[in-house]
């Protein structure tokens, strides 16, 4: 590679034909979902709740799935595949003899990694004969997501919006209405599970936990919608395995291979997309690679228990085998707020449990990991978006030990979405002016 190279990308017909499904490759069994003690059977539900060919999916131990061809050129048409980048600028300010690589989830039409699952449920619910789509959001990326993707398949769609979030995000807001989707601050007035706890309190702050329940409810009582999850499950990690597949054959043209991988952590999509591909190196071809998952302590799940918990806040799921708070705990809202869920998908719950995945959790006042992103911004040029800045905050930390330790580590990072509809909570957690923002004070502060 050239040594000042910046972007490794790969041509269209590079793009993988086949996702990578980890669980044949564990080192043990998965858990499977299971009932609870009493009550009636969640798991027999199931598909009455999710489309056939994720359920048939999300039990599946082949370990290749051919990902089908309309469904390929829709990733094409997402842009797909999305460039690697070598961060020289960003190496130069924290003078850091570590190589540092990005993926660039924020290419996305809708600004994030959302879109690479949103597309492939939308599409094989188009092919099964549904009409509409239900779902939850908490950042309003996946909202925005699923929203493209039913329009783009010719679907209608559903959200249910964590209220904490919808209030400070009407540009998302706008643009899911844009897309054609109905959008209802969550907890909601519009199904049982959401009016009670609306009724208690018009100005609930709402979690994913309670905008799960609510899509559920709604696809479970129209037999022309079916419920579309965006994290967590063992399929939404599979197609998201595009991500890490990418970078694998990106890191092969750089002649690099990483010894340390950064994300975010909310339920596990874009972190397990990402490392899944390597976390099967490590397990089948001996390769040593450091896994680090970037977190909120406002929602530190993967410090929680191991145990079988609910994935809503109603009950109405299956309990799953997972890293938890408590299905029903509370957490304060931040601005990366995508971040704020009470459990970690199984697969990477189980790698945790193992020893494999390690996490930081950042404080909620959220102050450092914004003001690295603004560091970040002003080297690179791209605004994270605000769960995005927690991986690029953890990279930087992680580069300014390699400063300190004199190792030359190669640390890869995946920024699982752009910011442009965030400044609002940028400005809100850094307290800048706009108007002041380049000013020779603002860069003292900020240490540029
Ligand atoms: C941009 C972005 N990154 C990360 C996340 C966290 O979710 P996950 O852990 O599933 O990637 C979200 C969730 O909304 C998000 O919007």
């Amino acid at each position: 590679m050239p040594s000042e190279t910046r972007q490794i990308s790969l041509d269209v017909g590079e793009l993988p034909t086949h996702w990578y499904n980890v669980v044949p490759d564990l080192p043990e069994p998965l858990p499977p979902p299971r009932d609870p003690e009493s009550g009636p059977s969640r798991v027999q539900k199931l598909p009455e709740y999710l489309i056939g060919e994720c359920l048939r999916q999300e039990m599946s131990t082949e370990r290749w799935v051919e990902i089908p061809e309309p469904l390929r050129r829709l990733y094409e048409q997402s842009g797909r595949p999305r460039p690697l980048f070598r961060a020289r600028s960003l190496e130069r300010l924290l003078q850091t003899p570590a190589h540092l690589y990005y993926k660039s989830e924020f290419y996305s039409p809708t600004g994030s990694h959302k879109v690479n699952t949103a597309l492939a449920q939308a599409w094989y619910a188009r092919q099964e004969g549904y009409r509409r789509l239900t779902t939850e959001t908490g950042a309003g990326q996946w909202g925005t997501a699923l929203a493209y993707a039913a329009s783009l398949v010719g679907l209608e769609c559903t959200v249910y919006w964590v209220r904490a979030v919808h209030r400070w995000k009407p540009q998302r807001l706008g643009f899911m209405r844009m897309l054609g989707a109905t959008v209802y601050a969550s907890p909601s007035p519009h199904t049982e599970v959401g009016r009670r706890l609306y009724e208690q309190d018009p100005e609930h702050p709402g979690s994913l936990g309670i905008a799960i329940s609510e899509g559920l409810e709604d696809a479970g009582r129209d037999p022309h919608a079916v419920y579309s999850l965006g994290s967590v499950l063992n399929h939404v990690l599979m197609h998201q395995t595009i991500i890490g597949l990418e970078t694998q054959r990106q890191f092969e043209k750089a002649g690099e291979y990483p010894d340390l991988m950064i994300s975010c952590l909310g339920g596990g999509s874009n972190f397990g997309g990402f490392v899944l591909p390597f976390v099967g190196d490590v397990l089948t071809r001996g390769r040593k690679i450091r896994f680090l998952a970037a977190q909120s302590q406002a929602a530190p799940n993967l410090q929680g228990e191991y145990r079988y918990d609910f994935a809503d806040h109603a009950e109405m799921t299956p309990m799953l085998k997972m890293y938890t708070l408590g299905h029903q705990a509370t957490m304060r809202p931040i601005k990366g707020d995508g971040l704020r869920y009470h459990g970690c998908s199984p697969i990477l719950s189980l790698l945790r449990h193992r020893g494999m995945i390690e996490t930081v959790a950042y404080p909620p006042d959220e102050k450092h990991v914004f003001e690295s992103a603004l560091r970040f911004l002003r080297a690179e040029g791209f605004l994270p978006a605000p769960e995005s800045a927690y991986s690029v905050c953890c990279a930087m930390d992680e580069a300014i030990r390699c400063r300190e330790s004199g190792e030359a580590k190669v640390i890869a990072f995946n920024i699982s979405g752009h910011g442009f509809m965030d400044v609002d909570g940028y400005r809100e957690v850094l307290g800048f002016e706009p108007e002041k923002a380049h000013d020779a004070e603002s860069h003292a502060y900020l240490g540029i």
